[in-house]
């Protein structure tokens, strides 16, 4: 009887650990307010505290230099004023939970502290999770991360949930997301790759210490695979929910290749790549397409399989496949990179060299594989974060003229209306030249690539 108990016990202890944590939009605890982290002894010094493990000008950063302090207001201005008349909504942006949700942290009534202000923005709670059961308990003495975590303190740290926390705005998720009526109504294309935004965001944290909790490269190679992984997942869920992939008649236009619909009749952008044949919309793969060139390297027994299940994908969308048939077909997908997410997280299996897996990004431009703009511009971002990942590894000889051709791909970029793919594989074409001892289809050291180009 004993033994059952502790057996049952044990398995609840175990579902625990493995549950995935609660964003902090959906946590149930209460959201004490940003005031309360910001005294000058907490996290509001103007400059870091030399002897503390954390920095403790982090409020200071954020309120001075991060884009977050200032999303709430974003819903006052001009633009987001003529949305919510676009888009017919019965209440200002600043008081639409549409918006807020995105611009602010957002928790139901019965969850706000006596100090909560909806005015502040993504402020610290949004992603270290409502404080109302740790704000005391973090700085007691002996207090643990874990200890932390168990009492709503949401774990940042784990790339995974981080890659979750960040898309669940950047990209939406089943609460929340930018519609293509929203976008028409003015909101801005989202897009985003872990990486980049992390090193676009002013640091409020250390980032350059090998601590147990930070481990440097090796970590952030695995954080842009996971981002890639998480960020396709997000896509294929929202596109399952029947409640937010439809939109009337048709699917939510927001989750397609903007492209495939915005461009002038006199260019001919068709691209054979996905075997779709002319005149059909796709989804925007821009993260399946970084996905594969991971599972490349990370299972090259299983990469057919997953590409016959993206392929499968695109097929059934621009048939007569009945939705029954795509929404399972986009499950059974998502469950495919579900393992390999659980494979990314436990370690940079076969991750390894950020080497290998830049040389295939680059490589698949001779693919025609970077016609989409989302294509290209998921591919400049990540094959900035790996080049900078490799230069801090090993120290790239030719920093100068690689930063000049990456410079060339932002440009090829700057404008959605006007991109033209050659321009850009013009760009990627000099940046594969100026990587050290990457000559086209070897590694550095002189094997084929994974791709076998
Ligand atoms: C799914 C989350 C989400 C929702 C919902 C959302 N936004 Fe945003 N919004 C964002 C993100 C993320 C950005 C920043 C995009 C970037 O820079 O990459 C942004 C940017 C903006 C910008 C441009 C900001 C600037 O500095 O130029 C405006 C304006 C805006 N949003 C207004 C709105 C309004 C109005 C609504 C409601 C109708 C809304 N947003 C709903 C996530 C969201
Ligand atoms: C947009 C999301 C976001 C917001 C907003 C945010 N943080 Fe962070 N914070 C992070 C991430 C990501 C990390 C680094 C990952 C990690 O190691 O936990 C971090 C790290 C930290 C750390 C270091 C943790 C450690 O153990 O080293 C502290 C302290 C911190 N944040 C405090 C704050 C405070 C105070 C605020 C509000 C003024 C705030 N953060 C707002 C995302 C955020
Ligand atoms: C609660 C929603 C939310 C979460 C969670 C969130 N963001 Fe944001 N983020 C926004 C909004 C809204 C904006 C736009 C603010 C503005 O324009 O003033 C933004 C802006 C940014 C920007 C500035 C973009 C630009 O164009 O300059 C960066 C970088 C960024 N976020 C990175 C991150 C990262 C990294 C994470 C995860 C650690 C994260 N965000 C989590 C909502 C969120
Ligand atoms: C299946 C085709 C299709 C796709 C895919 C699509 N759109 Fe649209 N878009 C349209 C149509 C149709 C309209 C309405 C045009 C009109 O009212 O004249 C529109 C309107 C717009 C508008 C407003 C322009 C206006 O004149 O009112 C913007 C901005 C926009 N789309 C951006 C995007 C972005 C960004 C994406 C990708 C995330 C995208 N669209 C994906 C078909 C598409």
């Amino acid at each position: 009887m004993n033994l059952i108990v502790y057996a049952l016990f044990g398995l609840l202890f175990w579902t625990g650990a493995c549950a995935e944590p609660e964003l902090p939009v959906a946590s149930p605890h209460q959201t004490v307010g940003t005031v309360n982290c910001a005294s000058s002894t907490c996290h509001g010094a103007i400059t870091p505290w030399e002897k503390s493990s954390v920095l403790q000008n982090e409020y200071t950063t954020w309120l001075r230099l991060d884009r977050h302090s200032q999303a709430y207001n974003v819903l006052l201005n001009e633009k987001s004023r003529n949305m919510a008349v676009a888009l017919g909504l019965k209440q200002p942006a600043s008081q639409s939970s549409l918006c807020l949700n995105c611009h602010t942290h957002n928790p139901p009534v019965t969850l706000r502290g006596e100090r909560f202000v909806a005015t502040e923005g993504v402020g610290c709670e949004a992603c270290h999770g409502p404080a109302e059961q740790w704000i005391a308990s973090h700085t007691a003495q002996g207090a643990t991360h874990e200890d932390n975590v168990a009492r709503g303190l949401y774990p940042t740290d784990r790339s995974v949930e981080r890659a979750r926390l960040c898309l669940s705005c950047h990209f939406g998720d089943d609460s929340r997301f930018v519609t293509h009526r929203m976008i028409a109504a003015g909101h801005p294309r989202l897009s985003f790759e872990l990486g980049t935004f992390s090193v676009l965001a002013p640091a409020h944290y250390k980032t350059d210490v090998n601590g147990p909790r930070r481990k440097g490269d090796a970590d952030a190679l695995q954080a842009w695979a996971i981002g890639q992984a998480v960020a396709s997942e997000q896509l294929l869920t929202v596109f399952a929910n029947p409640k937010q992939g439809r939109d009337g008649l048709f699917p939510e236009l927001a989750l397609f290749d903007c492209n495939a619909c915005h461009h002038r009749m006199s260019e001919k952008n068709y691209s054979p790549r996905l075997g779709l044949g002319p005149g059909r919309i796709h989804l925007n793969d821009s993260n399946l397409l970084m996905l594969r060139a991971i599972i490349a390297l990370i299972d090259p027994a299983g990469s057919g399989a997953f590409n016959n299940q993206v392929s499968a994908l695109h097929v059934a969308i621009s048939s007569n496949a009945s939705d029954q048939e795509t929404v399972g077909l986009a499950r059974t997908l998502s469950a495919t990179i579900h393992r390999y997410l659980l494979q990314l997280e436990q370690g940079p299996v076969g991750l390894a060299e950020s080497g290998p897996l830049l040389q295939s990004l680059i490589n698949e431009a001779g693919a025609d594989n970077y016609t989409d703009y989302a294509d290209a511009e998921q591919a400049y971002m990540s094959i900035s974060s790996l080049t900078a990942m490799l230069n801090h590894r090993s120290g790239l000889k030719n920093v100068a003229e690689i930063n000049r051709h990456l410079a060339l791909m932002r440009s090829a970029l700057a404008d959605q209306e006007r991109y033209k793919p050659a321009t850009f594989r013009l760009a990627l074409a000099g940046l594969r030249a100026a990587m050290p001892g990457q000559e086209a289809g070897t590694e550095p050291d002189g094997r084929r690539n994974a791709n076998g180009r």
